[in-house]
């Protein structure tokens, strides 16, 4: 479409502009910083602009219309459930989760169960052959005549597509193959991803029609790419899960349009992604009975006071240096409890390796587990289970004391429902009446008193 742009590279820490690339930024020093723009960015937005022109007149803020804003059901209870109850009209949100994960199911899923069966929906995908995605679909068992599929990473031509179909929503598969012909670099620098990423969400916002962003992640858990993406759209929701396990769990860090305390949870089998409706009973489902190691804690995410099983192994260390290995809990939370254990309890934990884990794949990291995490280590490390119809709540400080936690009541109503009889819980939190019938419950002040309780 056009001839190639006048570019320069910028340093994304400091600004400093260069015509060539440099692998260190004279001015600041950082190292690969510099990052190539386009020069005329302003005539850039213009072309986007003049395919989709926008009311540009200054509004009095009395005559903008009030009305509850639209909400686009997606057909997936725990995706609106994530998304604050469906999508905005012009909104982008980006998808961010390790390669496998579910991310390009749960869209093409999406795709089919919006209730509109007439409207198109324009899916654009870089990564796969049209093939790939029917068969995907086949599998999938779906049959829409409204999905348009579009392989092409070229921005110019997926502009014109969006122009010609007029989708209700399109969904870019993924932000890290598009690449536009103003820019030297190759598709995935920053430079790309950000020209491409803010010219379509220019045209969502110009338009209303929803954009879905599909983005990898680095090692390190973040979308590759530039941090401004995420400033640049509206929500940004990250799909975990381990690949081990069938339950994936959808997560809103950033929502201008709702919290981002909700977490969608699904399970991911033969026919696609399915909701979970009782995660509790999907994250107890393996609980060995009477073993010790294996305490049960409840983990607020979001609204949801989710039931999960602890499991601690404590062995006799071979080596000079004991091992503290965790997987979904915080690796420094656990040495500090460890520590804790063995001044205020005297337990000998210097020769022995600790491994913990969150059964099922789940992350926790809410202070209300550590009592959870204190009684699992010392039941495997005495031999002796907890009781199982038991469940255990509360935040341990650095004396061994047990602090209060929040939403007691609503961790206690799930655990009752999921049949536990017993719970400890910190001395502070207060209960209603109601809640005291539902479970038998035992306050605690510290972990020695604990102690005694489960083990003495
Ligand atoms: P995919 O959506 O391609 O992941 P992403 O786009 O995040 O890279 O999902 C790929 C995985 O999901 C793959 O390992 C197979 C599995 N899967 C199922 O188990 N059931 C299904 O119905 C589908 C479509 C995929
Ligand atoms: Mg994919």
């Amino acid at each position: 479409m056009s001839s190639k742009q006048k570019t320069v590279f910028v340093c994304q820490s400091c600004g400093f502009k260069s015509l060539k690339w440099l692998g260190r930024c004279p001015d600041c020093g950082e190292f690969s910083s510099l990052a190539e723009e386009v020069v005329a960015a302003a005539a850039n937005a213009k072309s986007a602009a003049v395919m989709f022109p926008t009311d540009t007149t200054a509004v009095q803020i009395s005559k903008i219309s009030c009305q509850k804003e639209f909400r686009l059901n997606t057909g997936i209870g725990e995706l609106n459930r994530v998304l604050g109850g469906g999508i905005v009209a012009g909104a982008a949100t980006l998808i961010g989760g390790d390669p496998g994960i579910g991310k390009s199911t749960l869209l093409l899923q999406m795709s089919a169960s919006l209730p509109d069966k007439k409207e198109p929906i324009l899916y654009i995908s870089g990564e796969e052959s049209a093939l790939q995605i029917k068969i995907r679909s086949e599998r999938l068992g779906i049959d829409r005549k409204n999905i348009f599929v579009l392989t092409e990473t070229t921005l110019e031509n997926i502009i014109n597509e969006i122009k010609r179909i007029t989708p209700m929503i399109f969904i870019i598969d993924s932000i890290q193959t598009i690449f536009t012909l103003d820019l030297g670099s190759t598709a995935g620098t920053v430079s790309q991803i950000r020209e491409c990423a803010s010219r379509l969400i220019y045209i969502a916002k110009a338009t209303g029609i929803p954009v879905i962003f599909i983005g990898h992640i680095t090692k390190g858990g973040e979308i590759a790419g530039p941090k401004i993406l995420e400033h640049m759209v509206d929500t940004v929701l990250y799909f975990e899960g381990d690949k081990g396990h069938p339950y994936r769990i959808l997560r809103a860090v950033k929502n201008r349009f709702g919290s981002t305390n909700e977490i969608g949870v699904f399970e991911m089998c033969e026919r696609g992604l399915l909701d979970v409706k009782n995660p509790s009973e999907l994250f107890l489902s393996q609980r060995p009975i009477n073993t010790p190691g294996s305490v049960v804690v409840s983990s607020l995410e979001g609204t949801r006071p989710l039931l999960i099983e602890l499991q601690a192994l404590v062995t006799k260390s071979n080596y000079g240096m004991p091992r503290r290995t965790t997987i979904g809990v915080d690796h420094g939370r656990v040495a500090l409890l460890v520590a804790v254990l063995e001044k205020k309890l005297g337990m000998h934990l210097m020769d022995q390796d600790v491994f913990l884990n969150a059964a099922g794949g789940v992350k926790v990291d809410e202070p209300a587990v550590d009592l959870g995490i204190v009684a699992c280590i010392a039941s495997s490390f005495l031999n002796k289970p907890v009781a199982p119809n038991m469940i255990i709540l509360g935040e341990v400080g650095l004396t061994g004391e047990v602090r209060g936690i929040r939403s007691v009541e609503e961790r206690i109503s799930e655990a009752a429902k999921m049949g536990f009889e017993k719970c400890i819980i910190p001395k502070q939190s207060k209960l209603r009446a109601k809640f005291k019938k539902m479970i038998t419950v035992i306050p605690v002040q510290s972990i020695n008193e604990m102690f005694e309780l489960l083990f003495a």
